[in-house]
Order: structure tokens, then sequence, then C-alpha cells
């Protein structure tokens, strides 16, 4: 019998660590991907030991659009892939104005770009093989206008729209598209992004990475089209429908600076 394989992105750190360790012990064989190759191989040999599975690591530069279409072709010409973690992603807090442009670059490419490559190459490999789930990590800054972090709430935005328009094009079939909305949380991400120290992150008290994960791959396995977690986010990302679109671009700048 076939196996199923799982890939999953940004495995290395964060929420892809927790989905890899889910996947593995919901019975996948994994195929990881980031860039940091040791902590890939790291991660490959616990959960080898502990869940039994067969773990490939691909390291890859998502930020190559040519890197991903690589990274799909080596992963599943070979293999039936049933399910797709799209999760690498990275943000910039700051101005638009004077901010490193090529971060920002990085951020469309990986949150966008390799995420539209990969979510269209597996659509077609899943429909040629019988079914399989897709689950995209957006986040809630992709309900709203992100004034000092305007070109990650974009990414997000886009993410959102992606996943929720492919989910109702693929209706009816027996592939699923997830977007998992999560907000703050307790990963390498606000560190990388330089927001540790703005309201948002120091105000609230931030959820660990394994429940977000672990409700993100719920949400896949049932074919949910949008899981955001935790009630403040809910609120986050009902809010914007009840008033007018500037006054919430306004308190999302407050949250953000
Ligand atoms: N943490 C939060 O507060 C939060 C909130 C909402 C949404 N999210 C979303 O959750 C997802 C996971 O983030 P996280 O919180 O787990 O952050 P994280 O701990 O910083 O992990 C990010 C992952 O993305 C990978 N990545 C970054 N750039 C890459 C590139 N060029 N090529 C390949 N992989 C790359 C990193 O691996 P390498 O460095 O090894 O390449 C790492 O494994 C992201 O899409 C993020 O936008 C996070």
């Amino acid at each position: 019998m076939a196996k199923n394989w799982a890939l999953i992105t940004g495995a290395s750190e964060g929420l892809g660590r927790e989905f890899a360790d889910i996947a593995a012990a919901d019975g996948y064989d994994l195929i990881l991907v980031a860039r940091q190759a040791g902590k890939l191989q790291a991660l490959a040999d616990t959960l080898r030991e502990k869940h039994g599975v067969a773990i490939e690591v691909l390291p890859t530069d998502l930020n190559d659009p040519a890197a991903a279409e690589a990274l799909w072709r080596k992963a599943a010409s070979r293999r039936k892939v049933d399910v797709l973690v799209n999760n690498a992603g990275l943000g910039y807090n700051g101005p638009f104005t004077g901010a490193d442009i090529a971060r920002e670059m990085s951020s469309v490419m990986v949150n966008v770009t390799a995420l539209t490559i990969l979510m269209k190459r597996a659509v077609e490999h899943m429909r040629n093989q019988g079914g399989g789930r897709i689950l995209n990590v957006g986040s809630v800054a992709g309900f709203m206008p992100g004034a000092n972090m305007a070109v990650y709430h974009a990414t997000k935005a886009y993410v959102l729209s992606l996943s929720e328009a492919v989910a109702e094009e693929l209706r009816g079939t027996d592939v699923s598209v997830t977007v998992l909305c999560p907000g703050a949380t307790a990963t390498n991400f606000a560190k990388d992004a330089k927001m540790e120290d703005i309201g948002l992150f120091k105000f609230q008290s931030i959820p660990a990475a394994r429940g977000v994960a672990q409700s993100g791959w719920q949400a896949m396995k049932a074919g949910k089209r949008i899981r955001v977690t935790g009630l403040l986010n809910n609120m986050f990302a009902f809010g914007p429908r009840l008033g007018p679109r500037a006054l919430t671009t306004r308190i999302t700048a407050l949250f953000l600076k």
C-alpha cells in the first residue's frame, strides 16, 4: 500500500516543528523543508525514534521560486503527497518607508510566491492521485491592513483570500484547503520580525505553538475552510466587519507600535 506523506515547510522552528510532530503521531511519513538543514536533520532523528515514521529532509530556500518548483518535483515525483502544510513565513515590524526592501521582498516570496507555487502543484498532484489536504498558515493579520507591518499583513490577506477562493473551486472534490489564522504565538517569529517589544506581544498572554498547530491540524483533517485560534483573535477577525476600515487600520497601527 502507498504510504501517506505530509510535506511541511518551515519545519525547523516554531509552528512547523509542532506540525511535524503532530503529523508523525498521526501516522504520516514526512518531508521536512526549511533552510536550516542541521535543525531539520535533528528533528527528523527525534521524530523517527519517537514515532517510527519515514522522514526525508529537503533543505530549501523558498525565497527563490525556482527552488520551490524544484522542491515540489523532488518531493512528489516518486511519492503520493497527501498533505501539504504551507507554513514557512516571515514578517518585519516597522514603517513601510525605510524598511529593508530585501527583507520585505523575502516576505512576499516566501509567504505569497512559494506558497502559491506549492499549493498549485499540490492541488494538481492530489487531484490526480485521488485526494489530499492542504493547510495554509495565514494569520489574523490577514483580516486587516497593518500599518507598521504593511507588507506582512498584505501577504496574509493574500493567503486568506487565495485559500478561500481555491477551497470554493474545489468544493465537492476530494481535495480540501484550510487556512489557519493564528494571532501572536510563542515562536521565533516575533524576535525575527523585530516585534518582541511592541504592545501586541507585551500586553497579552501568548499561546504556545503546540495548541495552535493542533487546532490547525484538526481543522484541516475535518476539511474546514478557516480556523482562527483563540477568542481574542476571533474578535480581531470579526471586528473589522463592524466599523469603517479606516478605524480598524488606526487601531491596528496602535497595536503594532
Ligand atoms: N508566531 C506568530 O506570532 C504567528 C502569528 C500568526 C501567523 N504566524 C505564521 O506562522 C507561520 C510559522 O511561523 P512561526 O511562528 O513558527 O515562526 P518561526 O519560528 O520564525 O518559523 C518560521 C519558519 O519559516 C522558515 N522560513 C523562513 N524563511 C524561509 C525561507 N526563505 N525558506 C524556507 N523556509 C523559511 C524558517 O526556517 P529557516 O529559518 O530554517 O529557513 C522557520 O522554520 C508563518 O507563516 C507565520 O507568518 C505566526
